[in-house]
């Protein structure tokens, strides 16, 4: 037979006795850790404090958020498996707020489910920011599996997880690309949702299963639908930091900047015959710090049993040249641009109506000057030339 007796086997014995001891130490030295949940601050509930679950807190968006709730007192769980986002980002954060209870960081990918799992069962969560995503339209056509994975797919995990360990509200990060391609301009939250990208799709089914689900519980669920995210922490804390290999995919304003540095030899605007004021598409430009507002603001007035679908937008279209002239204002480099043809799947004019959001949560935007904005991410981009791999001291 396959067991056998202990006495007869002394080595047999000995090491058993030395795991035993070894499983003892490593329990009592994890105990005395603060990362312990067992004894840590992050597992239990507390009065008057707002435990806020952040998932992709690593990120452009995610670290903006994060501050923002550190600074309003929430104590914040970020997990992100850094795929995209920034180590150096959540170090910031940590040297701001080192009290114990504030901020922990959690790596971990959401398409773990037992990973996720563990996480809910280990911490007392009042809400979760869902900012975790993939996020460029380009990329989401070429693979779209990675989006619908890390997108609609990792929804879920969270869906699953915070349903069974009776986590009550939700903030999604939804997009504009849900919309697609509306007919009438300003889109406002009734304008159908026909999104015309994997990204925008992978969004909009995870707006609908979380709908679905919602109305059969009491969660509290806010979707914020955002515009083009711009600009940073007005005071240089933080900034948007891809991955050099991500910058093709980029956003515009990381293409200015990147022009002004000279990383790039000028920008590349693409399209410029659309039934616009100037020819250039037309964009709804909203700075990172109202956004942020935005989720806090959802957070507040989060109710059970209730979901919330808001856009997040100025209001106020700006046309791509108005936007290359306002970053060579701020940057104050003569960016080269080019003028070439239009890019296929581009539209011509998006711009939200953000007057539900304005009546129903008390939100306007109010960083609106775009030289601004881009003034004030331009100050971190300068001074961090390398993301947050280099944080050199901040120069005019
Ligand atoms: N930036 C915009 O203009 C914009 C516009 C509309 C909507 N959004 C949405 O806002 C959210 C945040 O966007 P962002 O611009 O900050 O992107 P980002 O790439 O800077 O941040 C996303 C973060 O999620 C993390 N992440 C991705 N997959 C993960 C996984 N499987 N497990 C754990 N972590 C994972 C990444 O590491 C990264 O830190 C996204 O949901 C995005 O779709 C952004
Ligand atoms: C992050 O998560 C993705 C799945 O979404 C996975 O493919 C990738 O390997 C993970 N990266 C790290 C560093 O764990
Ligand atoms: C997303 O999902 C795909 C699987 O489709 C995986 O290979 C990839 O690494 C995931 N993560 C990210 C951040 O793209
Ligand atoms: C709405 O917000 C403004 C500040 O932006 C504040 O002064 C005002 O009191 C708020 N109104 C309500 C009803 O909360």
């Amino acid at each position: 037979m396959d067991f056998f007796d202990l006495r007869k086997q002394p080595h047999l014995l000995g090491k058993v006795v030395v795991a035993v001891l070894l499983i003892v130490v490593c329990v009592f030295i994890l105990k005395q850790s603060p990362a312990f949940t067992g004894t840590s601050l992050f597992s239990r509930r507390e009065i008057g404090v707002t435990h806020v679950l952040v998932t992709g807190g690593a990120g452009y968006i995610g670290s903006h958020a994060t501050l923002r709730l550190l600074k309003d007192s929430c104590r914040v769980t970020v997990v992100d498996n850094l795929s995209r986002g920034n180590i150096g980002a959540i170090k910031v954060l940590q040297k701001l707020f080192p009290e114990p209870g504030r901020l922990q960081f959690i790596f971990a990918d959401l398409g773990d489910a037992k990973a996720v799992d563990c996480i809910f069962a280990q911490n007392t969560f009042d809400a979760v920011m869902h900012f975790a995503a993939v996020a460029y339209v380009g990329e989401s056509t070429i693979e779209p599996l990675r989006y619908y994975h890390n997108i609609t797919s990792n929804t879920l995990v969270i869906l699953e997880s915070m349903a069974k360990h009776g986590v009550k509200t939700l903030i999604y990060s939804s997009t504009c690309a849900t919309y697609g391609e509306p007919e009438k301009m300003p889109i406002t939250e009734e304008t159908p949702q026909s999104p015309i990208n994997p990204y925008g799709k992978a969004k909009k089914m995870a707006e609908d299963i979380i709908i679905d689900f919602a109305k059969t519980t009491d969660l509290a669920v806010m979707i914020l639908r955002y515009f083009n995210v711009i600009g940073s922490d007005p005071e240089g804390r933080l900034g948007e930091a891809p991955r050099p290999e991500l910058r093709e995919q980029g956003r515009i304003s990381g293409a200015c900047f990147d022009a002004a540095r000279g990383i790039i030899p000028g920008l590349k605007v693409k399209g410029t015959d659309y039934s616009t004021r100037d020819g250039t598409c037309i964009r709804d430009y909203i700075d990172v710090s109202d956004l942020v507002d935005a989720h806090v603001k959802a957070l507040g007035k989060a109710k059970p049993k209730s979901i919330g679908i808001y856009n997040v937008g100025t209001g106020k279209g700006r046309s791509v040249k108005e936007f290359v002239e306002a970053c060579k204002k701020a940057t104050g480099v003569e960016i080269k641009v080019d003028y070439l043809g239009r890019r296929p799947g581009d539209y011509a004019e998006v711009y939200s109506d953000p007057s539900k959001i304005k009546r129903e949560l008390n939100w306007t935007a109010k960083y609106t000057d775009l030289e601004k904005s881009l003034r004030i991410a331009w100050t971190w981009q300068k001074s961090h030339r390398n993301g947050y791999s280099t944080a050199s001291p901040i120069s005019s």
